[in-house]
């Protein structure tokens, strides 16, 4: 029998929201239908809480219902190590519903999986807070009416505030506008705005910077909109015009709310460590232009917004967080009711989900996933988002979200493993289909599991050291002859070859100048520090900052465009460069996307099928540096 849980905000449609709202709005009738009577209420929280737990264990006393909690679960068998899993498994046959907050990402959906009742996420880790989403959506409403068409502004710390993640992906779905005002290096992760265009087409371009971040902040806002009137992601060059229209688009913008959130200290290592934090006071409240914006914040607040707001008319987080007790009621009735009539949500609609056929396989790479440090409780699970950068095959961890790029496929049935490449798709879809596909996170992994390599077709070198070299040298010397201002230079190279190469020619130039050169690399398949100085005399230096430099993106071979697009993701959303110039090895045309790289060393125009790899020094001690070139045969075929 399926259970139909709130795990991500995603499990419940527009209308279910829209459901809950109109219970909310009765919750009176709730309260003397006695509508939870008889059932009970296990509140497990792994993590403080004061408002969410309390309007929980209020809600469902309101509706007749009892509760059952450890008000710490220091106090109950976590301390002596139980799993998530035992835990949800003993406690659903004492309660009817389960509603627990963990400080892993995933551990609710791991609970889920493990418990016999419904689940409802109270907060897990940095990852989602879907219960919190919907007291704010329900604020919005009350306050300004439809969500359709609202321009919100979400500020402060977008990389760890998981009320933040539920929040934009509702709010994209409800057809709102999102402004990211984010503090210096806590943007909103990759993964999010991932999931925000592939399921929303949600792109992020950056705004004016005299614009919102005068009030607040050092930092730049950016605006993530569907109705997307630029496509600034797919220029290397920040056109001027498209930034003049973004910017008077935006400068005429009504604001009708601010969402504001605290610095989450108890995620980010050092936790007191960091530069200035957005804060909010009485300048705030004197500007024209948010004389109608609603103030909002998830609380507990620290020094990011001042209680002179409190007293305005436009502060309503304390409406916000008292919607907790007739939102939860409205949600707990509504699950009932669902499971009631056994109406369970299609998980993933069309989603192709792979589960390892073997103990190991491909490992969830976020550090803070219940995946990584519960791997007991959970299954190695993942979706396969196909078309990811670089045309690579890219996994999306179950539980967190977190996405990654598989590099070893193999077949069950022939037990051999190949690296993965594009001329796979369609074998590896095949594959999965029939059950037979296993991925694996080294070549060590797949030999202990018995698994041998197929053959790889016959390679031709087609650049040899000294041409690399030379190539260095030449894409070195053009960047400094077209350079205008040496101070404003950053060179940033894609992980790994990329950035290899980009401090190669960093290198170069310090020779040619006799002068310093600041070098950084973007990580596309990263989980959060996706952007990083690479400085390792000076590690404390801090975030790299993007605003007004000359960046050179540098890669190792560009191919359909897609890692380019990617990184350049990355680069707008953590500041706004004066401009991006690319800079690549190897251009080897096929491109999808319509980028032009400024300076190339090599053009070597190549078939569909072929496939080009640099090997580096770096990263091969033992060998030269050359390019090589190869034909591509499906394993299936040999
Ligand atoms: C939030 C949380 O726990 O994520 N609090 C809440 O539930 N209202 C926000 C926060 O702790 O900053």
């Amino acid at each position: 029998m399926g259970t139909r849980n709130l795990v991500s905000i995603a499990d419940l449609s527009n209308d279910d929201i829209e459901e809950i709202f109109e219970y909310a709005d009765s919750c009176d009738k709730l309260r003397s239908d006695k509508v939870g009577s008889c059932k009970i209420m296990a509140t497990l929280f792994y993590e403080p809480s004061t408002r969410t737990r309390l309007s929980f264990e209020s809600a469902m006393q309101r509706l007749g219902g009892t509760v059952i909690s450890c008000s710490d679960m220091q106090s109950s068998s976590a301390a002596k190590g139980e799993s998530v899993a035992d835990t949800a498994k003993v406690v659903s046959s004492y309660a009817d519903v389960l509603v627990v907050r963990h400080y892993w990402d995933g551990a609710v959906q791991a609970m889920a999986e493990h418990a016999d009742v419904q689940v409802i996420n109270a907060g897990d880790g940095g990852h989602e807070h879907p219960t919190q989403t919907l007291c704010d959506l329900y604020t919005l409403r009350k306050e300004k009416g439809a969500l359709k068409g609202l321009n919100v502004v979400i500020c402060g710390d977008l990389k760890n505030g998981r009320t933040i993640h539920s929040l934009v992906y509702a709010l994209a779905r409800f057809g709102a506008n999102v402004v990211t005002l984010a503090a210096n290096g806590m943007e909103l992760p990759q993964y999010v705005l991932e999931r925000l265009e592939r399921e929303y087409q949600y792109t992020l371009a950056p705004v004016a910077g005299d614009d919102l971040s005068a009030v607040v902040t050092e930092s730049d806002a950016l605006y993530l909109t569907p109705k997307q009137p630029h496509q600034l992601a797919l220029f290397t060059q920040v056109d001027s015009t498209i930034q003049t229209r973004l910017t008077s688009m935006v400068s005429g913008l009504r604001y009708d709310a601010f969402y504001m959130t605290r610095k989450q200290k108890e995620r980010i290592k050092n936790g007191a460590a960091g530069g200035s934090y957005p804060s909010i006071g009485s300048k705030f409240l004197t500007e024209q232009r948010f004389k109608d914006t609603v103030v909002m914040h998830p609380l507990p607040r620290i020094d990011e917004l001042s209680s002179e707001v409190d007293k305005d008319r436009r502060g309503v987080y304390f409406k916000q967080a008292a919607y907790g007790v007739p939102i939860r009621m409205a949600l707990l009735h509504f699950l009932f009711e669902k499971q009631r009539q056994h109406q369970f949500i299609k998980s993933g609609k069309g989603a192709a989900i792979f589960e390892s056929p073997h103990k190991t396989g491909p490992h969830c790479p976020n550090s803070k996933c219940i995946a990584v440090n519960e791997p007991g409780s959970t299954r190695l699970r993942y979706e396969i988002l196909a078309g990811g950068p670089a045309a690579a095959l890219v996994l999306r961890c179950l539980y967190c979200d977190h996405r990654f790029k598989a590099h070893l496929v193999g077949q069950t049935t022939s037990k051999k493993y190949c690296a993965y490449d594009i001329a796979l798709a369609e074998t590896v879809k095949q594959w999965l289909k029939k059950s037979e596909l296993a991925i694996f996170d080294s070549i060590k992994q797949a030999e202990e599991l018995g698994y041998e390599p197929y053959k790889s077709g016959p390679q031709r070198a087609i650049m040899d050291d000294r041409e690399i070299q030379s190539a260095v040298r030449q894409m070195s010397e053009q960047i400094l002859k077209d350079c205008e201002d040496p101070d404003r230079l950053l060179v940033l190279g894609i992980r790994t070859n990329g950035s290899l190469i980009g401090q190669r020619i960093t290198a170069q130039m310090e020779q040619l100048q006799k002068r310093k050169f600041e070098v950084g690399e973007v990580e596309i398949y990263g989980t959060g520090d996706d952007l990083r100085r690479i400085f390792p005399d000076e590690p404390e230096l801090g975030p790299v900052s993007l605003r007004d430099r000359s960046i050179i993106l540098v890669d190792d071979v560009i191919h359909t465009g897609r890692t380019v697009r990617t990184a350049l993701n990355i680069i707008f959303r953590s500041g706004r460069p004066r401009s991006v110039r690319l800079a690549v090895l190897i251009d080897r045309g096929h491109r999808e996307i319509p980028i032009k790289p400024n300076y190339v060393g090599k053009h070597i125009p190549s078939a569909e099928h072929e496939r080009v790899r640099v090997h580096l020094g770096e990263v091969e001690p033992d060998e030269k540096d050359k390019v090589v070139i190869y034909s591509i045969t499906s394993p299936s075929e040999s």
